[in-house]
């Protein structure tokens, strides 16, 4: 046992399942340990990396603040915040944008934004709808929202008011709708769920609900986010306008982040003094908010995601073919992609690829999901996809 994974053990609550590897160092797409071992990221902190470890760009925005302030109360505007604010509303949908620390959270004030914007229409317009399958955070809320039962069964009682959705079943979705409904939040690819995606008939569907009942469709992009599912957002592949997108995760580059964006008519639901957050858009986290930004929206930088991603499926599915009693499916889009295994062999292949410099993740117990860094070369996919064929 290496001191630090000890130590971790004695004083830390137990809530994860640690590696015994005591990582020093990350570049790029790799973690390094302290026994000299390198490791290939296929899962980028999950979906938090997506620039890879130790981004130049994003660390000299990080130092550049830190020579300014850490931390300012929101007594003060602040520069970095309100750019990253601007960057944000510039290349998406949003007027407007409320900066929390995490995912959890950004889902939370789309949860108060939604239900005061239902009980301004009619008292009883608290209703909200999710999937069954889905994952919206930890907190009551977004726990109440996350359709697996395994997440809450043990801190009942949970938020009243939320019902799930088959997924993708539009029957199921036009009986649980009503005038009491304020909002449905939806992962257009279920990250957790397995990388299973929204279908477009759904989507209709759900739209037209959504104006004939007046509630919200709240996208939580918190891991589709910015450039993994290979447009800025993974709602851009379909044709209609969310009215709230929650991120998270890759927004900071590594440091702690989460926001809400709000379409224009939505932007005055929450007054001052609704909501709020001491440390919700740190001006450290929010410049480097800024520079990863500014490499996602540079010339070419989200094609060249879509080609990796064209190379990467289609490799796999190669694999897939030779391997068909292995291999079940082969599913996702741009850079998150899951293939989901026969039985317990996902868990497998994933405990014997750390041995041979492999990180990887398994969800929903039998699939392995792929979120490697945006910025993966096409040598470190083949050497991916060279080390996972030979654990197959
Ligand atoms: C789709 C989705 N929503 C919400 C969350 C919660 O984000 P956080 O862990 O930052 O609270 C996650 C985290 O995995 C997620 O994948």
């Amino acid at each position: 046992m290496t001191q630090i994974y000890d130590q971790d053990k004695t004083y830390v609550l137990n809530l994860y399942n640690r590696l015994n590897i005591n990582i020093v160092n990350g570049e790029g797409s790799y973690l390094y340990d302290d026994q000299g071992n390198s490791y290939l990221d296929m899962f980028s902190g999950i979906a938090v990396n997506n620039l890879g470890h130790g981004n130049p760009a994003v660390k000299a925005a990080v130092i550049k603040q830190m020579d300014c302030y850490f931390h300012l109360s929101n007594f003060f505007p602040s520069e970095p915040v309100a750019s990253l604010a601007k960057v944000l509303v510039e290349n998406s949908f949003a007027s407007k944008v409320f900066f929390s620390n995490s995912g959890t959270e950004a889902n939370e004030a789309a949860i108060k934004l939604a239900r005061k914007y239902g009980r301004s229409k009619q008292i009883d317009k608290t209703e909200m709808l999710s999937f069954h399958g889905s994952f919206h955070g930890r907190t009551v809320g977004g726990m109440t929202l996350t359709g697996q039962e395994k997440y809450k069964e043990n801190f009942k009682p949970i938020l009243p008011g939320v019902s799930h959705v088959l997924f993708n079943d539009c029957q199921d979705l036009a009986s649980k709708v009503s005038d009491k409904t304020c909002a449905f939040f939806i992962e257009m690819i279920q990250g957790e769920g397995g990388i299973t995606e929204v279908s477009e008939e759904f989507m209709t569907e759900l739209v037209e609900l959504s104006k004939k009942h007046d509630f919200l469709i709240i996208v939580d992009e918190i891991q589709t986010g910015l450039g993994r599912a290979g447009d800025l957002f993974a709602y851009e592949k379909f044709e209609f306008t969310p009215h709230i997108v929650t991120l998270a995760k890759s927004l900071g580059g590594g440091l702690p982040i989460g926001a809400m964006l709000v379409a224009p008519e939505l932007e005055s639901v929450l007054l001052p003094g609704d909501h709020g957050s001491t440390f919700g858009g740190n001006p450290v986290a929010a410049a480097a908010g800024t520079a990863v930004l500014d490499i996602l929206t540079s010339n070419g930088f989200l094609d060249d995601v879509k080609n990796k991603s064209i190379y990467l499926i289609k490799r796999l599915e190669e694999i897939a073919l030779a391997h068909p009693e292995i291999i079940r499916e082969v599913r996702g889009r741009g850079l998150i992609i899951g293939i989901e295994m026969y039985d317990d062999l996902a868990n497998k292949v994933k405990a014997e690829s750390l041995a041979k410099g492999l990180l990887l993740n398994v969800t929903r117990g039998n699939v392995i999901r792929l979120l490697p860094p945006l910025t993966i070369s096409y040598t470190e996919m083949d050497l991916f996809l060279s080390i996972f064929e030979s654990l197959l």
